[in-house]
């Protein structure tokens, strides 16, 4: 069996995650058991989530133990089988984690699944037609649930989750505004994801100017606001909602290494009559097959041209994942491994 280097969370950073909060470690695969699958990975996700899991707080997921694997999302390729559903070659996503193979139970569900590689490729099932794509697509379709013809904003547009929430906001016809970090991110924004304008948050780094800058691009107001940031851009976007404007709480990244987030504002909550609601795509398996059914379509159509950003090697994946927490991935941030 082949030897498996993996990385482990080593210690718990005390506020900045650090690399040397990981630690690079090597493993023989054991052989496998009746029902057992072994999947050499290809990709290995890196997704801001996981800065939550390096903690021992409180959360809705239990912190990342100690010395384990660190969690995280794999695609790869049956590289051996006792399971009947499962052929060597097979390409599968799953849960491996940070490392260069893991064993699967081919029986429990959802732990692995087979995917369609024809229109798609393999990496984009981490990503646009992935776990990413769905949370665009359930924070838009579930609590947004634009009309056409409204604006809707994004907050980190040019991600991977952003970038899936442009080409599914504009095939419902609305207007589509992102807010990134940078000219380059914000010229891609608009030639190559079709968003309608993107705000460079670093152009404008208060709450007055971004609501400014929010005005002249949305000069009818916003009624859909997709949170992937927090901070001040959510303040600046807040000032923006139209009354009953719809809020879906995705993500707080500039909070993740633990920087204080107060809302300047919430009156705002009642005299526009605002619907906030947060939400874990991972709790709304249900929609999944419909959301990634759509996803895949875009893609396949080329109205979703995901952008990637890929480091090489499992011992680079502690740095790129670092990076990633400071928006020096231009678009989805994977490891390749093979
Ligand atoms: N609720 C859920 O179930 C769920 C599921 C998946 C993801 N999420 C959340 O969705 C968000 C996007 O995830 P993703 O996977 O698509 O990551 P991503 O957008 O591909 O990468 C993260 C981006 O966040 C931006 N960023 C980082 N620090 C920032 C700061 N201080 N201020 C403003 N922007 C900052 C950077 O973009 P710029 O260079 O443009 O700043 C960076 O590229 C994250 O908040 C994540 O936690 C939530």
């Amino acid at each position: 069996m082949p030897t498996n280097r993996q990385i482990v969370l080593d210690n718990r950073p005390e506020a900045e995650a650090t690399a040397s909060n990981f630690k690079l470690v090597s493993a023989d695969t054991p052989a496998l058991a009746d029902g057992q699958v072994l999947v050499r990975h290809h990709y290995l996700s890196l997704d801001p989530y996981m800065r939550g899991r390096m903690n021992d707080s409180k959360s809705y997921a239990a912190p990342q133990p100690l010395g384990e694997v660190m969690i995280g999302g794999t695609v790869g390729e049956v590289a051996e089988s006792r399971h009947p559903k499962f052929k060597v070659g097979d390409p599968v996503v799953g849960m491996g984690g940070w490392q260069e193979y893991s064993v699967v139970d081919g029986n429990a569900p959802g732990l692995l699944r087979k995917v369609d590689t024809t229109h798609v490729p393999l990496s984009y099932y981490l990503g646009a037609v992935g776990m990413p794509g769905v949370t665009a697509w359930y924070g838009l379709t579930q609590i947004i649930n634009p009309q056409a013809g409204e604006t809707v904003v994004v907050s980190a547009a040019t991600g991977a989750v952003g970038s899936a929430y442009a080409a599914l906001a504009k095939a419902r016809g609305c207007r589509v505004v992102g807010i990134a970090g940078g000219p380059e991110k914000c010229r891609y924004a608009v030639e190559e994801l079709h968003f309608d304008a993107c705000i460079d948050y670093r152009e404008h780094g208060d709450v007055k100017a971004m609501a400014k800058a929010l005005k002249e691009a949305c000069p009818k107001g916003i009624d859909g606001y997709f949170e992937n940031v927090g901070g001040y851009i959510l303040d600046a976007a807040l000032l923006r909602t139209n009354a009953f404007a719809r809020v879906a709480v995705c993500g707080m990244i500039a909070g993740y290494d633990g920087a204080p987030l107060p809302l300047q504002n919430p009156a705002l909550i009642l005299i526009n009559r605002l619907k906030i609601e947060g939400f874990i795509v991972t709790e709304h398996l249900d929609v999944w097959p419909q959301a990634l059914q759509e996803l895949g379509t875009l893609v396949a159509q080329g109205q979703l041209k995901p952008r990637e950003t890929i480091a090489q090697g499992i011992e680079a994946a502690p740095e790129a994942f670092l990076g990633l927490l400071k928006g020096k991935n231009f678009g989805k941030q994977l490891v390749k491994l093979i």
